[in-house]
């Protein structure tokens, strides 16, 4: 049996905790490819609501969960997270790590704060400040840790060393702070690498026999296409890869055993930043508002409350086909009642006047598109008790198809709610 992949089809946050948790019924291994703690993936079961940064979300069914080597791991969050996991009464025996994922040292975390502080509000990438950056830096200038370099004392100093020393200057007085001191993190570290040991194991192989023995592995991504360190708007993207393609590096997928591609997609996208592109925002404005109310636009990671916008069919199109999305899933439709009419962007015109359907490679070129839009009847009513298509209102039927053509993919799963069940499987 072969490999899906769920990817986030827009700027993050897009619902693929859910998702992820509801598909993992019928999977084996959920795996996580690439990020870290600057994920948040909020999801509800039973009037329960579990918040994970690291742990895959398919921990909730009870399936074996991965952090492939592309995943990058604060060890001492990881370390709560499973701590979490007991006191919710859930089992952490399913739980495996790659021992070629790299860890978030306390002088990654430092440092993305010290760039985050020293740029200008127009420049700021707004980060979630958990040094996932820094880590992956360090990761592509091999003076990286890995989990395994972490069990061994020798190993990890001079590693740390080697890491610590370049950063120094670019720390300044905070590079004074006990926490940053060599010994204190050698100790600190071997400690957490120990409690962390006993799930190291090859991911790459469980994945392979996985699919030899005809069972189905879930890949789950973070952030989402348009935050993808080559194809999001550079620099206001996150610091790894989080198209589909990327669930092959960084768990050692087979590309060959890839069947679906699951693109998440929230009927009203946001970002959570303050300054990277965002064409079909509503800006400071009472639609704004009610949007973030209505949907609670706050991080899950940051409690930073998130703009919204109108859905962005030329933003989702640059996704369907970068990822290559099979299955579009089309989560908070619910939120979207009493809006009339609906809105979704179909083009763009660019300062020039010309009007295209692709989406700028260039970011001065993004930054001076207006969106065009395409609107429709609005629907009324709650919708957060439908399970099936037939109970939408005919104008969310006609809001979806329109979606669905516009972007160029199926929409096969529709979310109405945030609970596990509130789901629509087309
Ligand atoms: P992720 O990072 O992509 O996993 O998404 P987050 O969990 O950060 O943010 C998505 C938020 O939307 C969470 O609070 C979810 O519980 C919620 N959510 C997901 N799907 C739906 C839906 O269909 N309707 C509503 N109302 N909320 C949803
Ligand atoms: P999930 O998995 C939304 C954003 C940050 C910032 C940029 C770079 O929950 O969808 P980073 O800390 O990664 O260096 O920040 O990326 N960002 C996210 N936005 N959801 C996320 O994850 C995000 N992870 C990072 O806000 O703009
Ligand atoms: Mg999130």
């Amino acid at each position: 049996m072969p490999v899906d992949i769920v990817v986030g089809a827009q700027w993050g946050d897009e619902g693929k905790g859910k998702i992820t948790d509801y598909l993992a019924a019928d999977a084996d291994i959920v795996c996580r490819f690439q990020g870290g703690n600057n994920a948040g993936h909020t999801i509800i079961v039973d009037d329960t609501t579990y918040k994970f940064h690291l742990i895959p979300s398919g921990i909730l069914s009870g399936k074996l969960c991965a952090l492939g080597n592309g995943v990058v791991i604060d060890p001492k969050v990881m370390i709560q997270e499973i701590q979490g996991l007991a006191a919710a009464d859930i089992d952490d025996s399913n739980l495996r790590i790659s021992p070629n994922a790299h860890l978030v040292m306390p002088y990654h975390i430092a440092l993305d704060h010290a760039q985050e502080d020293a740029r200008s509000a127009s420049d700021n990438i707004g980060t979630t400040r958990r040094g996932i950056g820094p880590c992956y830096a360090d990761k592509a200038s091999r003076i990286g840790v890995r989990l395994q370099d972490a069990l061994n004392a020798e190993t990890l100093r001079k590693r740390v060393v080697a890491a610590l020393q370049p950063k120094l200057h670019l720390l300044g007085g905070q590079a004074d702070q006990p926490e940053l001191q060599v010994d204190h993190i050698v100790e600190s570290y071997l400690g957490y690498a120990e409690c962390l040991a006993k799930y190291m194991d090859d991911v790459s192989r469980l994945i392979w026999d996985a699919c030899d023995n005809d069972q189905l592995v879930l890949c789950e991504g973070a952030q989402g296409a348009l935050l993808d360190l080559d194809h999001g708007m550079y620099p206001f993207v996150t610091s790894s890869n989080c198209i589909a393609s990327a669930a092959c590096a960084g768990a050692g997928v087979n590309p060959r055993q890839v069947r679906k591609i699951y693109g998440v997609a929230k009927a009203y996208p946001t970002r959570v930043d303050t300054v990277g592109p965002f064409p079909s925002k509503f800006g400071d404005s009472p639609m704004n508002d009610l949007l973030v109310e209505r949907g609670h636009e706050f991080g899950t990671t940051t409690g930073r409350k998130r703009r919204c916008g109108w859905l962005d069919a030329v933003a989702l199109r640059h996704a369907v086909r970068l990822n290559g999305i099979t299955d579009l899933v089309l989560t908070k439709l619910d939120v979207m009642y009493d809006i009339d009419p609906l809105k979704v962007a179909t083009s763009y015109q660019t300062t020039s006047g010309e009007v295209i359907n692709h989406y700028p490679y260039q970011a001065a070129e993004l930054a001076g598109v207006a969106p065009l839009f395409h609107e429709m009847p609005g629907f009324s009513g709650d919708i957060s008790v439908a399970r099936e298509y037939s109970d939408l209102p005919q104008e969310a039927r006609g809001f979806i198809e329109f979606i669905e053509q516009a972007a160029g993919a199926p929409i096969t799963l529709i979310g109405v709610g945030q609970s596990r069940d509130q789901i629509i499987p087309l």
